[in-house]
C-alpha cells in the first residue's frame, strides 16, 4: 500500500452541488486521516500475526516499515554493546544489504536524538547522510534522504531501523515519522511476547528432557536410551534422504518419544520379568500419555506421530492404533527401529543385550512383519560404513560427559 497512492485529489464541487464549509471540509481530512491510519494499524497487526520466530520478526519489521514509507530499501541494525556499534542485521530487498557497509555510523547529533528523544527522525542534511553511510563500497551512492527510527523494547536500546530514499523519489515527511511510530509500539509489545515466548518454550523443553533423563536415570539399564535412539533415527533418517526439517522432528520427538512413560509406576517400569497384562496394558499407555504432555508445546503433526505411534508394527500388530504399513507416517517407522535396536542390545535385569550381529539378524528377519523393509536396508547400510555401531552411538560414560551431541 503506497502511502502517494492513498491521497486522493479533491475534486471540484459539481455544479449546483451544495458548498461543502471549511469544517466539514476539515471534518472530511480528519476522517480520511483516521480511516487511513487505521488500514495502517490493521495491516501491521495481520503482518506480525504471522510471525514464526524473531528471525522473521526483525525481517518483516523491514518489510512492512519500507512498504509503509515507500521507501527503496529498509536495514535493520542491531546495537552491539561490546563494541559499541550498529551492526546491520537484516536488509530488505535483500540485495540492498550486500554493497552497503555493514556498520552504520551516526554522527554524535544523531545519536543524541537516538538515544534521547527515541522517536523516528528524517534525515535530509547531505553531510550527517554521507557521514552515516561513510566510505561507499562499490561505487554506490550516498542516499538523498532517510529516515532512522531507534528501536526500544522495555527500556532497552535495540538498535535502530533506516530507510533510504523513497520510492517516489520525494522526501520523508511527518505521515512516515508517525507510521514508523505506530509499527514500532506493536513491534515491541510482539518482540516482548515473542522473547517471553522463547524463554518459555526453550525453558519447558528443557524441563521435559531433565524428565526424560530422570524416568531413564531411575533404571540403569536404560539410561541414555532416548539419546542413543536419536541419534540412530537421524543417521537412518541421512541414509535415507531426509532433509533438515525432517532430520530436527527425529532430533526433537526422539529425544521426548518415552516421556509418556512419567506416567508409568516405577514399580512396573523396573519389574524384572513377568508382567501381568493390567501391567503391559499401564506400558502400552505411554504413547498417549507422552501425546497429552507434549499437547500444550504445539508439536509438528509428525512429531506428535512419532510420540504415539513408536511401538506400531509395519504387520499392524502393535500398539496403541494397530496402523500397519505406510499409514504408519515415514519418520515414525525410522524411530521405531531405532527404539527397538536400542532396547535389543541393550542389558536388562533379566537378560544381557543382545550382540550387535545378532539383533541385526533378528532385525532382517522381522523385516516386513515388525519393520518397515526399506527402513531396515538403510540401517544395513549404515551398518557396512560404521563397523561399531553401538560404540558409534556412545557409551554411557561419553554420553555422560558430551551430552547431546547429534
Ligand atoms: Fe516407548
Amino acid at each position: 500500500m503506497s502511502r502517494g497512492g492513498r491521497r486522493k485529489k479533491q475534486a471540484p464541487p459539481a455544479e449546483g452541488a451544495v458548498p461543502v464549509s471549511d469544517r466539514e471540509r476539515d471534518l472530511g481530512r480528519i476522517l480520511e486521516r483516521k480511516i487511513q491510519e487505521l488500514s495502517v494499524l490493521q495491516s501491521i497487526n495481520e503482518a506480525l500475526e504471522k510471525l514464526d520466530g524473531s528471525e522473521q520478526l526483525f525481517r518483516n519489521i523491514c518489510e512492512i516499515a519500507r512498504h509503509l514509507c515507500g521507501a527503496k530499501t529498509a536495514a535493520y541494525y542491531v546495537y552491539d554493546r561490546d563494541n559499541d556499534a550498529l551492526v546491520q542485521h537484516k536488509a530488505v530487498p535483500p540485495e540492498a544489504g550486500i554493497a552497503r557497509k555493514t556498520v552504520l555510523r551516526l554522527p554524535p547529533k544523531l545519536r543524541r536524538r537516538v538515544l534521547g528523544e527515541r522517536v523516528p527522525f528524517v534525515v535530509d542534511n547531505a553531510a550527517d547522510l554521507s557521514a552515516m553511510f561513510a566510505g561507499p563500497v562499490g561505487g554506490e551512492r550516498t542516499p538523498r534522504s532517510a529516515l532512522v527510527a531507534p528501536f526500544y523494547v522495555r527500556d532497552e536500546y535495540f538498535g535502530v531501523l533506516v530507510l533510504e530514499d523513497k520510492d517516489s523519489g520525494g522526501a520523508y515527511e511527518a505521515d512516515d515519522v508517525t507510521y514508523l511510530r505506530m509499527l514500532f509500539k506493536k513491534a515491541g509489545i510482539t518482540i516482548e511476547n515473542q522473547a517471553l515466548y522463547e524463554t518459555i518454550y526453550s525453558n519447558l523443553v528443557s524441563t521435559l528432557h531433565s524428565l526424560v533423563s530422570t524416568i531413564e536415570a531411575k533404571d540403569p539399564y536404560t539410561r541414555f536410551h532416548s539419546e542413543r535412539v536419536t541419534r540412530l533415527s537421524v543417521l537412518i533418517g541421512k541414509e535415507m534422504g531426509c532433509d533438515e526439517a525432517a532430520l530436527e522432528t527425529l532430533r526433537f520427538a526422539g529425544s521426548l518419544h518415552d516421556i509418556g512413560k512419567i506416567g508409568v509406576p516405577d514399580t512396573i517400569l523396573q519389574k524384572p520379568s513377568g508382567l501381568t497384562k493390567e501391567e503391559f496394558d499401564a506400558i502400552k499407555m505411554h504413547p498417549i500419555v507422552g501425546e497429552r504432555i507434549l499437547e500444550p508445546l504445539g508439536m509438528l503433526p509428525e512429531e506428535q506421530s512419532i510420540i504415539r505411534h513408536h511401538h506400531e508394527r509395519w504387520d499392524g500388530r502393535g500398539y496403541p492404533d494397530g496402523l500397519a504399513g505406510t499409514d504408519i507416517p515415514f519418520l515414525v517407522r525410522i524411530v521405531s527401529l531405532a527404539d527397538s535396536y536400542d532396547a535389543m542390545t541393550s542389558d536388562r535385569a533379566y537378560r544381557k543385550g543382545m550382540d550387535h550381529a545378532v539383533a541385526m539378524e533378528e532385525i532382517v528377519r522381522t523385516a516386513g512383519a515388525q519393520f518397515d523393509p526399506n527402513v531396515v536396508l538403510a540401517m544395513r547400510s549404515i551398518c557396512k560404513r560404521i563397523s561399531n555401531i553401538k560404540m558409534h552411538l556412545g557409551s554411557d560414560k561419553i554420553l555422560q560427559m558430551g551430552g547431546v551431541l547429534h
